[in-house]
């Protein structure tokens, strides 16, 4: 789906996960959603905010899971994904406390891998996610799945690859503060939900959207595994559309 900016490819999703929730209320059922952070969704978010703020649309029947945090972090750090979500979204919104769950980095290392196999079977017992989504990395890692991940894996702690580690170098003080670790759901985490909207905006994004969508489908650039997904849309901006 290609829209003109990123504000409008931003609105069009934001207006469908809208519906979701609005539909599966109005059933007396619960919305399980799977967010991402990043600049990419800043949009959506925003949206989602002015939707509950302006419209009325309530996320009591919201449960949400992200896809990542970088390991080790205080919750409450500049650059946590937990803070990030609680500015840009849930501390805006009616979502309550206990609905809402991001992987925590301050779990100490020989607890991970249990944290981890709960946190993929509470996303079951929610139900399983109904909308995920998801940006995506300039090496087409999607969550922190670096190139190489498995189409199997589960949520797991992972190293980053240095070019990750570069490109998020901005949000720290410098490189060496960039965390080394992440906690990512898995790429089958990921390709259990039922709707997958993949955003993607801006020039610098042309080049992988397009090997993704055009390109072989291999684990050695893990967005490209979305073709074998049967409900998967790109939600893309002309910029990040122009090598298609
Ligand atoms: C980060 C996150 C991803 C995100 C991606 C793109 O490292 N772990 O979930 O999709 O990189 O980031 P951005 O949206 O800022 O371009």
């Amino acid at each position: 789906e290609i829209h003109p900016s990123a504000k409008e490819g931003s609105k069009a999703a934001a207006h469908e996960i809208a519906a979701l929730i609005r539909e599966k209320a109005a059933a007396n059922q619960k919305c399980v959603l799977g967010m991402a952070t990043g600049s990419t969704p800043k949009y959506l978010y925003a949206e989602l905010v002015r939707l509950h703020k302006e419209e009325g649309l309530s996320f009591k029947n919201v449960i949400t899971f992200n896809l990542d945090e970088y390991y080790p972090i205080e919750p409450d750090a500049l650059q946590s994904y937990n803070r990030f979500m609680k500015e840009h979204l849930f501390n805006h919104i009616d979502i309550p406390e206990g609905q809402y769950h991001i992987p925590d980095g301050t779990i100490p290392k020989d607890q991970i891998k249990q944290y981890c196999a709960d946190y993929d079977r509470r996303i079951e017992e929610a139900g399983g996610i109904d909308i995920q989504i998801l940006g995506i990395g300039n090496n087409g890692h999607i969550g922190f799945n670096e190139p190489g991940s498995n189409i199997n894996s589960h949520t797991r702690l992972v190293t980053l690859d240095n070019s990750t580690r570069l490109a998020n170098a901005y949000e720290f003080p410098n490189m060496s503060q960039v965390p080394r670790l992440a906690i990512t759901m898995g790429l089958s985490t990921i390709f259990k939900a039922k709707k997958v909207i993949l955003m993607a905006w801006g020039s610098h994004k042309a080049k992988i959207v397009c090997r993704s969508v055009e390109g072989q489908s291999t684990d050695q650039v893990p967005a490209s595994l979305l073709q074998q997904h049967p409900n998967c849309k790109f939600v893309i901006d002309e910029q990040a559309s122009a090598e298609l």
